[in-house]
């Protein structure tokens, strides 16, 4: 299994590119099994998530295929997909594939919608709390779905197709509204969301489905009307650029010092982390080619800070932020809302002389003046990543081992880290 080598000490300096998000690409890609027409997607980051759901995608049918760079492309240009589902020729989306990667899970919303039928397995534990699927189900059944459990899989029909209807969210759920969206598009009639997720990838993936013939709006909003169409057809997008990318890279920035420019990010897609930085003492300039973060002399400033869905500051930098902090000066507390048991990262971090206690949903930090390197084990994505934030900062050497979580979510880590001055390097085997 891969390792990262890092040795801290080094300010980052330099131009990271931020590559298309994660979280758009996987419901765009699954947003092609909507139509006998291809799909084009660009700006499709590499990662290994993205390359399980092709395999998921490719055991219903599909055709997908991935062109080279073309001349003039830049080096960091995320790749072209074009996504063909002319032939679905399986409904079922087995255990095996499922149980790798939770998001997959979504494919029962456009498989039932296009093809009336669907059997999906439900996608077990996850390293991040209990992840039920209940709100999915909630609202195919009241698009008119049938579904029942059976052997550990969803087995869904709607013999004479879904049908509109109002569907309201009791909580915010980013899946629910992916899959709500998705199998709405070609029900019968008008289907209203409330309560809908607002993240910007929910704006993306429906930005996406419009251009395909969809009738969407108030994406973005808590209020989503859908008028269902009778199909829908081929299109090319842009997947928009990954805010947890930008923040992750943002806050290693605030914990080391140094100048970096956050090429091809938007600061509208995080600004709540950026206001957070900036009370932590860094200096966040948006530009035309993106953000500008620096921190100089003066040292981290200690912050309060609840994670809540979007705009709210987002779970998925809730890691990174408790890295920085553990060098604040002060003590932070650090609330998570969305997910129960998201502080893996913890007993990890702890490795590195932070001091964090835990209470309840709160994480008390008190900062202290250097960690030192450490050899730590990554747990989930994004508390892989606040693992490296500390390395950077950190005297001396870490080995961050399992790193199969970080290449799930962030694209040339190492390449895109060492180009700004950072000791980094991956050990294989
Ligand atoms: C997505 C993101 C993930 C991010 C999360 C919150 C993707 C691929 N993943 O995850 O990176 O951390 O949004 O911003 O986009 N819930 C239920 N029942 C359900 C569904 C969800 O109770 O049927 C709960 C969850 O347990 C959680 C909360 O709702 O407590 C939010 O979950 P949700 O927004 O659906 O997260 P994901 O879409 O799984």
């Amino acid at each position: 299994m891969d390792r990262i080598r890092i040795v801290g000490g080094n300010k980052l300096n330099g131009t990271i590119p931020i590559s298309g998000a994660k979280n758009a690409a996987l419901p765009l890609m699954i947003a092609s099994l909507l139509t006998d027409e291809t799909l084009i997607l660009d700006n499709v980051p590499r990662l290994a998530d993205v390359a399980q759901l092709q395999r998921i995608l490719g055991n219903h049918g599909l055709d997908i295929m991935s062109k080279g760079k073309r001349p003039g492309d830049h080096e960091y240009q995320g790749q072209t997909l074009h996504i063909s589902a002319a032939n679905i020729i399986d409904t079922t989306a087995p255990y095996e594939l499922v149980s790798k990667m939770r998001a997959s899970f979504w494919v029962i919303a456009p498989l039932l919608a296009r093809m009336h039928v669907a059997k999906v397995s439900l996608p077990g534990g996850c390293a991040i709390g209990t992840r039920p699927v209940d709100l999915l189900i909630m609202a195919l059944e009241k698009l008119g779905a049938e579904l029942q459990i059976d052997g550990g899989y969803v087995i869904a029909k709607a013999p004479g197709g879904l049908t509109g209807a109002e569907i309201d969210f009791p909580k915010v759920t980013v899946s629910g509204t992916h899959v709500a969206l998705m199998a709405a598009t070609l029900a019968k009639g008008t289907t209203v969301i409330t309560n809908a997720a607002c993240e910007p990838e929910i704006v993306d993936v429906a930005d996406c489905l419009n251009k395909m013939g969809a009738k969407i709006s108030g994406a973005g909003t808590p209020r989503i009307e859908i008028e269902g169409v009778k199909k829908l057809h081929g299109a090319r997008h842009t997947v928009l650029p990954d805010r947890i990318e930008a923040g992750t890279y943002a806050m290693a920035v605030a914990m080391t010092g140094g100048d970096v420019q956050l090429a091809g990010a938007r600061p509208e897609l995080l600004q709540s982390a950026l206001d957070v930085l900036t009370e932590a003492g860094a200096t966040i300039t948006p530009n035309n080619e993106g953000i500008r973060v620096t921190r100089n002399g003066a040292g981290i400033s200690p912050v309060k800070v609840t994670t809540a869905p979007f705009p709210g500051f987002p779970t998925d930098l809730q890691a990174q932020l408790m890295a920085l902090m553990a060098c604040a000066k002060g003590s932070s507390h650090i609330t998570e809302t969305i997910f129960e048991n998201r502080f893996m990262h913890v007993q990890e971090l702890a490795r590195f002389g932070a001091r964090i206690s835990l209470d309840g949903e709160t994480a008390i930090i008190e900062g202290i003046a250097k960690l030192r390197g450490a050899p730590v084990m990554a747990t989930d994505l994004r508390a892989s990543v606040s693992l490296v934030i500390a390395a950077l900062a950190a005297e001396g050497e870490t080995t961050v081992n399992r790193v199969y979580h970080l290449d799930r979510g962030f694209e040339r880590l190492e390449e895109k880290l060492s180009a700004c001055g950072a000791t980094i390097e991956r050990i294989s085997g």
